[in-house]
Parts: C-alpha cells; sequence; structure tokens
C-alpha cells in the first residue's frame, strides 16, 4: 500500500492545492491531506472548517482522506506509517524553501519529499492572496472551490 501525505495550511484550499492534491492521488494507494494547526497564529478559518472545506472540495477523490497534525510533520509520517510528504511548487521562489524543508525530514526521520509542479493555470495562486481579492471585493470564483467563494463572500459580508 503506497501512502503519502499532503501538508499545508489550506487557510483556505485554493483550485491550485486541488490541482496538486488531485495529481499526488493519482500516484499513492492512500492520500492524507493534513491540515496543520498552528497555536501561534490564528487563520481566516478555523481548522475544522478548512478540513471541512477541503473534505467538500476533494469528495470526488475516494483515496484521499482530510486529517490535521500539530507538531513535527515527521512524528506525524512516524506514527502513521507515511513515509512520502507531496508538496506542490508553483514557481522557482518556492523552491529554495521547500528543499531547505525536504532535506531536513528527510535528515530527521528519512521521509522523502516529492514535488509535484503546478499547473500553469493555477501556478499564480496562494491562499494569502485569494483571502486578500475577497477581502476587497474581488471576484475570486475562478481560483478557489465553490464552497469556499460562498464561505469567503460570507466573511466579507460579516466584515470579517
Ligand atoms: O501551506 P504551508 O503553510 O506552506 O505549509 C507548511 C507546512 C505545514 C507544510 C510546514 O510549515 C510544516 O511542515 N509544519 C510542521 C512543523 C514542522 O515539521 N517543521 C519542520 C519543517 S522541516
Amino acid at each position: 500500500m503506497r501512502r503519502a501525505v499532503c501538508p499545508g495550511s489550506f487557510d483556505p484550499v485554493t483550485n491550485g492545492h486541488v490541482d496538486v492534491i488531485t495529481r499526488a492521488a493519482a500516484l499513492y494507494d492512500e492520500l492524507v491531506v493534513a491540515v496543520l494547526v498552528n497555536p501561534g497564529k490564528a487563520g481566516l478559518f478555523t481548522v475544522e472548517e478548512r478540513m471541512e472545506l477541503l473534505r467538500d472540495a476533494l469528495s470526488g477523490l475516494p483515496s484521499v482522506t482530510v486529517d490535521s497534525f500539530q507538531g513535527l510533520l515527521v512524528d506525524y509520517c512516524r506514527t502513521n506509517g507515511i513515509p512520502v510528504i507531496v508538496k506542490g511548487l508553483r514557481a522557482v521562489s518556492d523552491f529554495e524553501y521547500e528543499l531547505q524543508m525536504a532535506q531536513m525530514n528527510r535528515e530527521l526521520a528519512g521521509i522523502e519529499t516529492l514535488f509535484v509542479p503546478t499547473a500553469p493555470q493555477v501556478g499564480h495562486l496562494s491562499s494569502s492572496l485569494v483571502k486578500q481579492i475577497a477581502t476587497f471585493g474581488g471576484d475570486v470564483s475562478s481560483l478557489v472551490p465553490e464552497a469556499v467563494h460562498e464561505r469567503l463572500l460570507a466573511h466579507r459580508e460579516q466584515g470579517t
């Protein structure tokens, strides 16, 4: 059984994440999408909301499950018997930090990292930009799954 984890903040999931997850799911028998619980950083969405939005966006992928984790990613991998981390790469600017983390995770626990280059149509997407655009009333409907778009509109209406 080939298993991998796709970790991230997913605050919120974008079409870029969905692209990488969909393509990674085709390479493994089981893919766990793991949301980082970061007590030091409150996001726009709670971890539970992020997981719910991920489950909704990924409901067509039966081999994908959604979970959350706290602490070191390699500890989560070891506890759950997952030998591979999958990360998306949008641009060369992503690579430097991602390479550092990949090398560190391999040194810490022998966990390998697989990089998936994002599709060019979604290479410019980031959760931060999507939130910024939505906050100022821009149209993000083509950038995020429908349920995320609805939640972002609700946040804007509530002024949060
Ligand atoms: O979506 P993000 O914010 O780019 O995801 C970053 C994430 C969650 C993959 C990274 O911050 C992470 O792995 N955090 C867990 C803590 C950890 O393992 N740190 C050591 C990395 S070498």
